[in-house]
């Protein structure tokens, strides 16, 4: 049936056109992929998106998307040919996903062999590893294109070691954690974490020895930072409410383009992790005592 419904699609992809897109073909004359066709060229996966006999799927990153990678992953890419090849294979699955396909927690393999998790929402949004799909399922003759507003990241670190080894950040927090023998926690099950950057420890640090002091408050505190499940940005809504691990909700509110959970502001979203995600926050979140 799906094999059935492709085809008919892309004969009328044919017809609409007048000329046969393969994906690669797609990828060049849409121009909103400049620079991953050019890494496509560099790295030797045009041929294959280009000749493919079996169907593919490619979760495309437009130019934007490109542009919000800082240079030095930049640079990497462009030095290092195995991280360019992983990183686009990344993005490339054999055979055929249309947006139905793509539900709450399903995996697809990658070209590269490691796994693409997508999510979707009560709001009906849709992710795949956090990233937002912009327009999907543009079938051509050997397979579908999703455009997608950033690039995808592999999720190989759990919460814990995120937090671990990026102590620029985070010492504060993953030394709370590891205090009250909650980094195996979260190392297992499926959450997202709030999480509070150092510099806003350091603006309650006169309040600090209070809170740590009454130890039960101290792990009610940590534990107010995390949701069961994975709640990526596109998932979260205006006033929605979301259970935390210390017994009380956390409220979450969509002003503009920002985010805030309670009083705090999210200030980096969406950091895709084995399980789960992160969201960096600007402030400590203080649970009802
Ligand atoms: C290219 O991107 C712009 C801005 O997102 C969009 O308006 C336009 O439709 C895109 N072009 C194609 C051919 O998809
Ligand atoms: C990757 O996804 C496939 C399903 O597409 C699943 O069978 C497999 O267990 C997953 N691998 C890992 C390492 O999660
Ligand atoms: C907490 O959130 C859950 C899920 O959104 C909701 O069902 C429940 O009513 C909320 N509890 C409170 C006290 O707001």
């Amino acid at each position: 049936m799906l094999f059935f419904l492709v085809t008919i699609l892309s004969l009328q992809a044919f017809v609409a056109h007048g000329q046969v897109e393969n994906v690669f073909s797609y990828l060049q004359h849409n121009g909103n992929f400049t620079t991953l066709v050019k890494l496509l060229k560099e790295s030797g996966l045009a041929g294959t998106l280009a000749t493919s006999a079996t169907p593919l799927t490619i979760f495309a990153p437009t130019d934007a998307a490109f542009a919000k990678l800082p240079q030095s992953v930049l640079d990497q890419l462009s030095t290092d040919p195995q991280a360019l090849a992983d990183t686009l294979k990344f993005h490339v699955t054999n055979g055929i996903i249309i947006s139905p396909m793509i539900q709450d927690g399903t995996e697809f393999t990658s070209l590269s062999g490691k796994n693409l998790t997508a999510h979707r929402y009560a709001n009906q949004k849709y992710v795949i590893q956090g990233v937002n799909i912009e327009s999907g399922d543009k079938i051509v003759l050997n397979g579908v294109i999703h455009t997608i507003d950033s690039v995808l990241m592999p999720s190989d670190v759990s919460i814990s070691e995120y937090l671990g080894t990026h102590e620029t950040n985070f010492a504060d927090l993953y030394a709370a954690l590891v205090l009250e023998g909650f980094e195996n926690a979260l190392e297992f099950g499926t959450y997202t974490l709030f999480a509070p950057r150092d510099d806003a420890f350091a603006q309650i640090l006169a309040n600090l020895p209070t809170i740590a002091a009454d130890d039960t408050y101290f792990k009610k505190v940590l534990m107010y930072h995390v949701v069961p499940g994975v709640w990526f940005s596109a998932g979260l809504t205006d006033g929605m409410s979301l259970p935390t691990l210390a017994g009380t909700n956390l409220t979450i509110s969509v002003q503009g383009s920002g985010v805030y959970v309670k009083t705090a502001q999210v200030i980096e979203a969406d950091v895709p992790l084995s399980n789960g995600c992160l969201h960096v926050i600007d402030d400590v979140l203080a649970p009802p005592k």
